[in-house]
């Protein structure tokens, strides 16, 4: 039911991990499952994304989608990372089972709040950016949440 590209990067997740100093976090919780997702950013001077990391409390799909999502989202500017949607998350990785759908958008969400939170630390705007709605503050989640 899962495609190969999305049990190769269940199994090899890149870009697990965190980033110290990180440019912009953003920790999201899933509405349907409760899962957690944290992305880290590291964004230059030019607005690109140098390196990028996640963590999960969240399913195998969950852990799919990130990694493909941060390989996507590496390297590009922070308003071309805003075209990185859940949904080119899903192609990229040869789709997912519809009931694992609600999955993907972990990443998509995580990746928004992370960026959310770079443009309020430099007091900048990005196009077509929502405030998060589901951010956890930092301290809120559980300890547990590693993936
Ligand atoms: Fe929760 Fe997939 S079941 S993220």
């Amino acid at each position: 039911m899962y495609s190969e590209k999305v049990m190769e990067h269940f199994q090899n997740p890149r870009n697990v991990g965190e980033i110290e100093n990180a440019s912009g976090v953003g920790t999201v919780g899933n509405a349907k499952c409760g899962d957690i997702m944290r992305i880290y950013l590291d964004i230059d001077e030019n607005k690109v994304i140098k390196d990028v990391k996640f963590k999960t409390f969240g399913c195998g799909a969950a852990v799919a989608t990130s990694s493909m999502a941060t390989e996507l989202v590496k390297g590009k500017t922070v308003e071309e990372a805003m075209k990185v949607t859940n949904r080119a998350v899903m192609e990229a990785l040869d789709g997912l089972p519809p009931v694992k759908v609600h999955c993907s958008l972990l990443a998509e969400e995580a990746i928004h709040a992370a960026l959310w939170d770079y443009a309020e630390k430099h007091g900048m705007k990005i196009e077509g950016l929502e405030k998060p709605k589901s951010d956890i503050h930092e301290g809120e989640e559980e300890e547990d949440e590693e993936y």
